[in-house]
């Protein structure tokens, strides 16, 4: 915990635009001595990244992909086998459930939609990311909140949920289905597809919850 500490620390000095590690980009040009201000910079950020130990076991970073213009962001956990082999959100067979859900239960595309996850790379034997993994990681996914600025939320599970609200005593089977303020956002936590290809029985929950998300647009 005292290095999740540390770490939280150092991004919040981040934030405020202080290049707290020379090295860490690389390319560092006139344009972006300050803060990362585009989703490509951020993106090549997340690319050369090795602030936690998922970076060494990764084959490719896994960013995320979608409409940069998106009312609707999905935000899974973490990249599984497939994301890391394709650099992919989503693209296995919880992403295919996924994809069908955007589809046929909100009517839109994939394409419409941005796809991210709480941690950029994946964690070995698809494990649940350490609260230090998560602390290195979500900054990165916080700026492409901001630069996105949907107007839904839509958390994938509890792990999402968990880190996205610092909620962690709540369960996802409690919460999900309800409409929370975050920040410019809503945000509606339901379950993860991984979970529904275990609990098919859940679908009805995730079909009623998006049927929310589909008013709310
Ligand atoms: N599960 C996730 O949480 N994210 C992915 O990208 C794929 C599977
Ligand atoms: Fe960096 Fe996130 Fe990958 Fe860890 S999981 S190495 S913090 S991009």
């Amino acid at each position: 915990m005292e290095k999740a500490k540390l770490l939280k620390l150092l991004y919040q000095y981040r934030s405020f635009g202080f290049e707290y590690i020379k090295d860490f980009k690389p390319f560092i040009s006139k344009q972006n001595q300050h803060l990362s201000c585009n989703l490509n910079e951020i993106e090549i950020n997340v690319k050369n990244c090795h602030l936690c130990p998922l970076a060494k076991s990764r084959t490719n970073t896994v960013f995320g992909e979608g409409n940069l213009d998106a009312n609707l962001m999905f935000i899974g956990e973490g990249p599984g086998a497939n994301e890391d082999k394709t650099g992919k959100p989503f693209v296995g067979r919880a992403g295919m459930l996924l994809t069908k859900i955007i589809e046929n239960v909100l009517h839109l595309k994939r394409s419409d939609v941005y796809i991210a996850n709480i941690v950029k790379c994946r964690p070995p034997n698809n494990r649940v990311p350490t609260i230090e993994e998560v602390t290195a990681c979500k900054p990165y996914l916080m700026e492409q909140i901001a630069l996105i600025k949907p107007k839904i939320i839509v958390a994938l599970g509890s792990t999402s949920y968990h880190h996205l609200t610092d909620d962690y005593d709540m369960s996802i089977s409690k919460i999900r289905g309800e409409v929370l303020e975050y920040g410019d956002a809503k945000l509606i936590p339901t379950y993860h597809p991984s979970f529904l290809l275990r609990n098919p029985s859940a679908k009805k929950d995730v079909f009623a919850d998006m049927l929310k998300v589909k008013k709310l647009l």
